[in-house]
């Protein structure tokens, strides 16, 4: 099976060695938080103001506010900064975070418009560091995808398990209604208990 990693790779266009040339330098030294906060308050303003309701619904019950600190804090953390988010929310996790959101292609595309024109309208940041983020972001806008694509086949198997079960029992409860002669040898009638 192909990891989530390949999957983000194929679905972004942006190869692992794009997306995590964020590493090769220190992002957070170079620009400093104030830009950090001021790219996701841009952000999440575009976002809360989005004229697709399918889209802003799915931060209908975020706060924007906590919505721009959690981004912020995470975004400067993983580009060399200090360990703001973690130290507030823990483990950032972010497939385990975004379960109960749709992060469909569809919902990547959206979130990516949205930063790319949040990352154009940023004049504190260089257009060599703007070019690093969008690639950070694009990669794992997809590798989130894929891990919501993950989630789907197994609430799947999940469900079928659930179905199968059920089945089972539903089988077990007619049998045990049959009268006594008629339950077949191998059931679970009441009568084979004893
Ligand atoms: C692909 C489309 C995406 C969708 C639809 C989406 C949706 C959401 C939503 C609805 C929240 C809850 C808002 C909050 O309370 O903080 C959230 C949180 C968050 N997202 Fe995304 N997101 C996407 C992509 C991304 C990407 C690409 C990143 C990182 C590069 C990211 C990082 C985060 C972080 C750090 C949080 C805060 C999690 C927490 O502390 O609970 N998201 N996202």
């Amino acid at each position: 099976m192909q990891s989530l990693q390949a999957k983000a790779s194929e679905w972004s266009g942006v190869d692992s060695a794009d997306a995590f040339a964020i590493d090769e330098i220190n992002l957070f030294q170079k620009l400093g938080l104030e830009a950090f906060v001021n790219l996701s308050t841009n952000f999440y303003n575009r976002v809360y103001d989005d004229e697709e309701e399918w889209f802003r619904s799915i931060f209908a019950n975020s706060k924007k506010e906590d919505a721009i600190q959690n981004q912020y804090e995470f975004f400067a953390q993983r580009m060399g900064g200090p360990p703001l988010y973690s130290q507030r929310r823990g483990h950032p996790a972010l497939i385990g975070r975004h379960r109960p959101f749709p992060v469909t292609h569809e919902a990547a595309e959206r979130w990516l418009h949205h930063m790319e024109q949040a990352l154009d309208s940023s004049s504190d940041i260089d257009a060599d560091s703007k070019r690093k983020m969008f690639n950070f972001f694009r990669h794992t806008a997809f590798f989130l995808v894929a891990g919501d694509e993950l989630k789907k086949t197994q609430n799947q198997t999940q469900n079928q398990t659930q179905n199968q079960t059920q089945n089972q029992a539903q089988t077990q409860q007619q049998q045990q209604q049959l009268p006594c002669k008629n339950a077949p040898s191998n059931s679970h009638h009441a009568c084979k208990n004893f």
